[in-house]
C-alpha cells in the first residue's frame, strides 16, 4: 500500500486534451490529485483557457471517474466493496500516455486509490476526421484478495447547458426504434435492458441528447452515443441540483456484482460518441464514416443482394422447391439465395419452432443431398448460397438438450419459462462456446462454398440460472456476453472474409461490438414498407446503409412492388418473396431496380446520408445519398398518405456542391402493359411528361435552396431520382 501511495504523491498538475477536428474533451488534474472534466464541446482555439478546475466551486467539480462513497452525491462511475467491506473508492491521477495514431490519437490515463489496491485505466480513442471518440475503462485489482464491483461505467460525461432533451428509441418485436424526445428535469432517467443475450428489444443501445434545444436534423448541439455491448446495458442521465447533467453509459449492473479476483482486469464495453454542432444529420454521417472505416465487419467492402425464403415458405420446403427458388434468385438478378430456418434436425426435425434447435445436421428426409446438394444447385443456378443458423439456442425437443440438459439456462427449483419454445445455451461454459463455434466451423469446413450466414438469436435469456457457474450466478449476464465474443472472435479469425447478417427476432441486436463480427444486421421482421420508412429512419441515425438489411416482401400489398422496392433500396437490398406473386411488369421492374441499385451502390452504401424530410413530420419523407466527391446523388422521395388538396412542398437537397450543375433523372420507373398484355419498359431517357423535372439541369445551389418537385398528392407513391454532375 505504501508503494501505491508513493507513486500517487509524485503527481504534478496536468492537463489532458482529447481532441478530434471538431470536439475537445479537456481533463485536468486538480491540486488534490484527482482528475476532473473541465470542458466538453466544440474545439477551442486556446485549450488552456478551459483548464482552470481550481476556479470551479468544489461541489461543482466534475470528477472524470468518481468512485462510490466519496463526497459526490450523485451516480458514481465505479462502486466497489473492498476486501475489508469498505465501500469507498477515491481515485487519484497517476500518469497518462497519449499516442498519435493513423486515425487521430489514443490516450491512456491511470488512476489509483491511495488506500485500496484498485487501479483504473481510462482509454480514449479520438478519431479526428470522423469527430468520434471511443472510450472505455479497465478496472484492475492489484491486491491479494477479491473485491466486488457493482458499478463499472464505460465513461462519465458532464454537461452544463440550459436544458437537455433526450431522444430514445423504444422498441418491441416488429415496432423497432420508435423515436421519442423528452426534456430531462432534475433527477435520473435510465434507459436500460435486462435481456441478457441481446442488447435490444424494448430499448436500443443508443441515444441522442439535444443540448440546450431538442436535437434536430441540421441545427443545434447534439451528443449521439452508443454502447458496444450485446447484453444488458444501461444509460443513466442524471440532472443534479445545479442543473448539470451527467451521462453514464455502462453495462447494466442489475444482478451482476462482479467478483474481481486478485490480478484480474475488468474491461468495460466501448462507449462511442460524437458531439455535433449541426444537428443529428452531421452526427449520423460522422458515426457512419467511423463505422465503415473502423468498426463494421468489412465496412469498406461490397455487399450482396439476396433472395431469402423465410416469408415465402417458412418451414415448408424441400430440395426441389429450393432449387426452384435459386432459379428465381437468378431470374431476379440478385447475387445470392439465402436458406432460412427449417433445414436441420433428424430425430426432431425442425418443422416448426417447437423442435430441432441445437441439432445442426440437415434433415435427411427433407434435403437428402445435404448442404453439398444445395451449394451445387446454387452454383448451377448462378447464385451464391447462404444459410441461417441460431447456434446459441436449443429447443428442449432436441438431441442436444437430451444429451446436455445442463448446457441451457434452466432453474433447478422452479418451472421453466420458454420464449419461442426455446432456451438459451450457457455461453459461460467453455464446451458451449466450442459447440457454437463448431456450428459455423463444421458447415464451412465441409462446405467451403457456403458464402454467407444469417445468425439469429430469437430469445432473451430466460430462467436466470447457470448450472456451470454454481454459486457465482451474479456473473451470468456479463460472462454470457464475453463468451459470445470469444466465439465470434474465433470465427472471424478463422473465416475473416465470410459475410454474416446479425439477426435477433428482428432488430434485437445491433450494437457496434457485435457489428465487428457482422457485415450487416436485420432491422425488423416488420417489412411493411410504410413501417420500414420509420424503422430505417430510426436506425439510420447510427448505422450506415450498408449495415442495414432491407428486404422486399409481401407485407402491405396495398403498396406497389415499386414502393416496396424503393424503400428497401435505401438499405442493403434483398428480397423475401416468391416470383409467383409478381406480374410480368412487376418482375421487369424489380430486375431493373436491382440493376440500378447495383450501379448506384457506391453512393447508397458508401456516400453521405442526408435525411431531408422526416416521416415523423407529416405524410411524406425523403432521404438522399451523396457521393463523397459530390459528383452524384440519389434521392428517395415517398408520399405516404397525403391529405386532400394538401400543399405539396419541394424537397430541398443537401450536401451537393453549389457550384456544380446536376442533371436530374427519375429512375426505377414502373413498366406499363399494353392491351395485348405486353410489358412495355420505360426508356432510360428522361420523360418530362411523366415528371416535369425529369431531364432538367440545376445548380447544386438551386437544388439546395429551392429544391425539386419530388413529392405528389398520391398515397403510397415513391420516386427515385439520380442526380449527376456535369464533368
Ligand atoms: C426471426 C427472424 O427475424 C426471421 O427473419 C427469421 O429468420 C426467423 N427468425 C426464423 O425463425
Amino acid at each position: 500500500m505504501l508503494l501505491v501511495l508513493a507513486s500517487v504523491c509524485a503527481v504534478r498538475a496536468q492537463r489532458i486534451d482529447i481532441s478530434t477536428d471538431k470536439t475537445d474533451l479537456i481533463l485536468n488534474v486538480a491540486d488534490n490529485g484527482r482528475l476532473y472534466q473541465s470542458y466538453l464541446g466544440e474545439t477551442l482555439a486556446d485549450k488552456a483557457e478551459a483548464a482552470n478546475v481550481a476556479a470551479q466551486a468544489v461541489d461543482n467539480r466534475w470528477e472524470v471517474y468518481p468512485g462510490s462513497g466519496g463526497e459526490d452525491y450523485y451516480e458514481p462511475a465505479l462502486a466497489a466493496t473492498h476486501a475489508d467491506g469498505n465501500l469507498t473508492t477515491i481515485l487519484k491521477y497517476v500518469s497518462h500516455k497519449q499516442m498519435p495514431t493513423a486515425y487521430g490519437s489514443e490516450t491512456e490515463i491511470t488512476l489509483r486509490d491511495e488506500l485500496y489496491p484498485v487501479e483504473v485505466k481510462l482509454y480514449y480513442q479520438a478519431y479526428s476526421k470522423e469527430n468520434v471518440v471511443k472510450t472505455w475503462s479497465v478496472i484492475i485489482n492489484n491486491g491479494k484478495k477479491p473485491i466486488d464491483i457493482w458499478r463499472y461505467a464505460s465513461a462519465l460525461l458532464y454537461f452544463d447547458r440550459a436544458a437537455y432533451y433526450l431522444t430514445e428509441f423504444s422498441s418491441e418485436w416488429a415496432r423497432e426504434v420508435r423515436m421519442a424526445t423528452q426534456q430531462l428535469q432534475f433527477g435520473k432517467k435510465i434507459v436500460d435492458s435486462k435481456l441478457g443475450s441481446r442488447a435490444a428489444m424494448h430499448a436500443q443501445p443508443f441515444f441522442e441528447l439535444g443540448l440546450s434545444q431538442p436535437a434536430s436534423e441540421s441545427e443545434g448541439e447534439v451528443l449521439m452515443g452508443t454502447l458496444g455491448w450485446t447484453g444488458n446495458f444501461q444509460f443513466t442521465f442524471e440532472v443534479d441540483h445545479l442543473g448539470n447533467l451527467r451521462v453514464i453509459p455502462a453495462i447494466n449492473p442489475y444482478a451482476s456484482t462482479w467478483e474481481l479476483k486478485p490480478g484480474e482486469q475488468f474491461k468495460t464495453p466501448d462507449f462511442i460518441f460524437t458531439l455535433s454542432q449541426n444537428g443529428t444529420g452531421e452526427g449520423s454521417r460522422s458515426i457512419h464514416d467511423w463505422a465503415r472505416h473502423y468498426q463494421l465487419k468489412d465496412g469498406e467492402g461490397d455487399r450482396m443482394t439476396l433472395l431469402n425464403n423465410w416469408e415465402n415458405t417458412y418451414f415448408s420446403f424441400d430440395q426441389e422447391l429450393l432449387e426452384k427458388l435459386m432459379k428465381e434468385a437468378q431470374a431476379l438478378g440478385v447475387d445470392m439465395f439465402l436458406l432460412d430456418d427449417g433445414w436441420f434436425g433428424n430425430k426432431y426435425p425442425r418443422k416448426n419452432d417447437r423442435a430441432g434447435l441445437g441439432d445442426w445436421e440437415v434433415t435427411r428426409s427433407k434435403l437428402p443431398g445435404g448442404i453439398p446438394a444445395l451449394t451445387k444447385a446454387a452454383k448451377d443456378a448462378g447464385v451464391k448460397f447462404g444459410i441461417w443458423i441460431e447456434p446459441e439456442m436449443v429447443n428442449p425437443k432436441s438431441e442436444l438438450f437430451e444429451k446436455h440438459p445442463d448446457w441451457a439456462y434452466t432453474l433447478p427449483n422452479r418451472d421453466t419459462y420458454y420464449f419461442r419454445n426455446q432456451l438459451v445455451l450457457d455461453l459461460n461454459r467453455p464446451e458451449v462456446q466450442d459447440h457454437v463455434f463448431n456450428v459455423v466451423d463444421t458447415i464451412l469446413a465441409n462446405n467451403p462454398d457456403v458464402a454467407y450466414f444469417k445468425w439469429d438469436c430469437n430469445s432473451p435469456i430466460t430462467n436466470i440460472f447457470s448450472h456451470y457457474l454454481k454459486d457465482k450466478q451474479q456473473q451470468l449476464y456479463i460472462g454470457h456476453v464475453r463468451g459470445l465474443y470469444n466465439v465470434l472472435a474465433r470465427i472471424k479469425e478463422k473465416y475473416p472474409d465470410v459475410p454474416m447478417m446479425l439477426c435477433s427476432g428482428g432488430g434485437g441486436r445491433c450494437d457496434y461490438e457485435a457489428l465487428k463480427y457482422f457485415t450487416e444486421f436485420w432491422l425488423s421482421d416488420n417489412t411493411d414498407p410504410v413501417e420500414r420508412l420509420y424503422i430505417q429512419w430510426g436506425f439510420s441515425q447510427f448505422f450506415p446503409a450498408k449495415a442495414m438489411s432491407a428486404h422486399v416482401t409481401d407485407w402491405n400489398r396495398k403498396a406497389s412492388i415499386k414502393f416496396r422496392t424503393d424503400v428497401a433500396s435505401m438499405g442493403k437490398l434483398g428480397f423475401d418473396l416468391g416470383l409467383k406473386n409478381l406480374s410480368a411488369a412487376d418482375l421487369k421492374y424489380v430486375q431493373k431496380a436491382i440493376q440500378n441499385w447495383n450501379r448506384l451502390k457506391p453512393v447508397i452504401l458508401d456516400g453521405d446520408l442526408y435525411r431531408l424530410v422526416s416521416p415523423y413530420d407529416g405524410n411524406h419523407t425523403a432521404t438522399s445519398y451523396v457521393a463523397p466527391d459530390q459528383s452524384q446523388a440519389v434521392l428517395f422521395a415517398f408520399d405516404i398518405n397525403p391529405r386532400f388538396d394538401e400543399k405539396i412542398q419541394k424537397v430541398k437537397l443537401q450536401g451537393l456542391d453549389p457550384a456544380k450543375r446536376y442533371t436530374v433523372r427519375e429512375i426505377n420507373r414502373m413498366p406499363t402493359t399494353d392491351k395485348a398484355g405486353n410489358v412495355i419498359e420505360p426508356s432510360d431517357e428522361p420523360d418530362p411528361k411523366q415528371w416535369a423535372e425529369d431531364g432538367k439541369t440545376y445548380s447544386g445551389d438551386y437544388l439546395m435552396k429551392v429544391g425539386l418537385d419530388a413529392f405528389t398528392g398520391s398515397s403510397l407513391h415513391s420516386r427515385v431520382v439520380e442526380l449527376n454532375a456535369a464533368r
